[in-house]
């Protein structure tokens, strides 16, 4: 019984030390408690505040980068826009200012033409009208040097046909003459003189561009399409990929001309275009040759039409029979009987080569052939104007001489008057038995345009 007592006292006491350390834990844990979370709080609140201060810097700091932006990009904008106003005030300045120069230079010569009642000397196209035109044109955009060509074309000064004044050099890339396709609207552009100029990319399409010179041209690029170029004289004109689609080229001169990339047809090329003479063909490689005006020269009609002769017997065309070099072709022209000299002429129309004759400087060149080799050829020469006056008397030209194989080739050239219309050539043989190849061209020499 004592003993149960005992064990309830002892039990209750160790319950009340309990209780007691429990109150004085509590009594420290409590404050420590509240003092960490108060520190934890504390230290997360400067954390907080700290990361909500950075933000706000952060914020602020972008607020100012963006608005330091859109300052920047309002005062590039300004700058920008003021730059486009300078520009479009400068660029309405220049076209007055060019406007101007356009009126009072068509105002000035239109009263020189008038004061000089129409008659210019050398002096005073070379040294006065050319100078003031190249001066104006050098000042002037593509619009408005068409104006000044057109003023001068219509004024009489810029005409092939008479004396016009020479613009070598002028600048005429990009020069726009073009009309409309089937348009009411005068396209006569007759005896454009533009020679020794540079026209790049100028367009001319549908134009009526007839006896137009445009020799020594530079024109890479130039646009002909639908144009009528007849008589039109190209000579050495750089041509590189012009258009030439639909155009007319009947009895223009392209010797010597560059046109690589060009889109001739066969039929302006070899129906139209009056001579080739050296030009570099749309490949860019082949060169063109002067076509022969001789009429059936080669005797490859199978008969001897074309040709005159004293008697009609003396010389018939024959064919080959063992000949194997293509140059000759199948048939010859024979020499027959026991026939020691023979005379064959022949009269020759050059009307259509009139244009590309009368500015000088062209050669008639002349070659035959005769077999055998040791046998003599002589060509004669003779040239008449318009009116059938002899302008040229008969002169014996054939000079260079070279046997190839059993044949001798002989050929000549001759100076070509400006005014020739007719030539007659008559070829005299002794000793031939064949004769063939008989070629008569027309050449720019080369060396004179005068
Ligand atoms: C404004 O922008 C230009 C280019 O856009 C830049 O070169 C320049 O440094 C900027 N200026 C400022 C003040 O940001
Ligand atoms: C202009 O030429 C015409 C005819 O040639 C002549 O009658 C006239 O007197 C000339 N005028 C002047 C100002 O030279
Ligand atoms: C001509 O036109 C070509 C092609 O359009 C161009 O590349 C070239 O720069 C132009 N040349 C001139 C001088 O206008
Ligand atoms: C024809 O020409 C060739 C070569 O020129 C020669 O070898 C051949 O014998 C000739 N034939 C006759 C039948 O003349
Ligand atoms: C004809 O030719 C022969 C030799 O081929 C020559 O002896 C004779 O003189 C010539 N006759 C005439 C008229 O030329
Ligand atoms: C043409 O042939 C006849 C014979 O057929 C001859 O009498 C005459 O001399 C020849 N004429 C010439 C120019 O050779």
């Amino acid at each position: 019984m004592e003993e149960k007592v005992m064990i309830k006292e002892n039990s209750q006491t160790t319950r009340c030390k309990t209780e007691k350390f429990l109150q004085i834990i509590s009594a420290i844990i409590i404050p420590l408690v509240i003092a960490i979370a108060t520190i934890v709080i504390t230290v997360q609140q400067n954390r907080y505040n700290q990361a909500t201060r950075e933000n706000d810097l952060d914020i602020a700091q972008k607020q100012r980068e963006q608005d330091l932006l859109i300052a920047n990009q309002t005062r590039e904008q300004d700058r920008e826009l003021n730059t486009r106003q300078r520009q479009q005030e400068q660029n309405l300045a220049d076209q007055q200012r060019q406007e101007t120069l356009l009126d009072n230079y068509i105002r000035d010569t239109s009263q020189l033409i008038l004061s000089l009642n129409f008659t210019y000397t050398y002096e005073i196209r070379e040294y006065i009208f050319r100078p003031q035109a190249l001066a104006v044109l050098r000042q002037l955009d593509a619009k408005r040097k068409t104006n000044v060509i057109l003023f001068l074309l219509e004024s009489g000064l810029l005409s092939s046909g008479e004396d016009p004044i020479s613009l070598v050099g002028a600048n005429l890339d990009g020069l726009i003459l073009d009309i409309e396709e089937d348009t009411a609207f005068h396209p006569y552009l007759f005896d454009l003189a533009l020679s020794y100029t540079s026209l790049v990319n100028a367009s001319f399409n549908n134009r009526q561009l007839r006896y137009a010179d445009f020799r020594y041209t530079q024109m890479r690029g130039v646009s002909f399409k639908g144009t009528t170029l007849l008589s039109a004289d190209f000579y050495a004109a750089n041509l590189r990929n012009a258009k030439f689609s639909n155009a007319n080229l009947r009895g223009a001169d392209f010797s010597s001309t560059d046109l690589t990339g060009c889109d001739l047809s066969d039929k302006q090329l070899y129906n139209e275009i009056l001579t080739l003479d050296d030009a570099i063909l749309p490949d860019g490689k082949t060169l063109g040759k002067a076509p022969n005006i001789i009429i059936n020269g080669d005797a490859e009609l199978g008969s001897i039409s074309g040709w005159n002769l004293e008697n009609r017997n003396n010389i018939t065309a024959a064919k080959y029979k063992n000949q194997t070099n293509q140059a000759y072709g199948k048939w010859y022209f024979q020499v027959n009987g026991n026939t020691t000299q023979l005379n064959m002429w022949q009269r020759i129309d050059v009307s259509s080569y009139a244009n590309m004759v009368r500015y000088g400087g062209i050669q008639i060149v002349l070659s035959m052939e005769a077999s055998p080799s040791d046998s003599t050829c002589k060509m004669y020469v003779k040239t008449f104007d318009s009116h059938n006056t002899e302008l040229q008397n008969e002169i014996q030209v054939l000079s260079k001489l070279e046997v190839e194989g059993d044949f001798l080739y002989t050929s000549g050239v001759l100076p070509c008057r400006r005014d020739t219309k007719l030539i007659d050539i008559a070829i005299q043989t002794f000793g031939a038995k064949i004769i063939d190849n008989i070629h008569v061209s027309l050449k720019h020499s080369g060396y004179s345009i005068g």
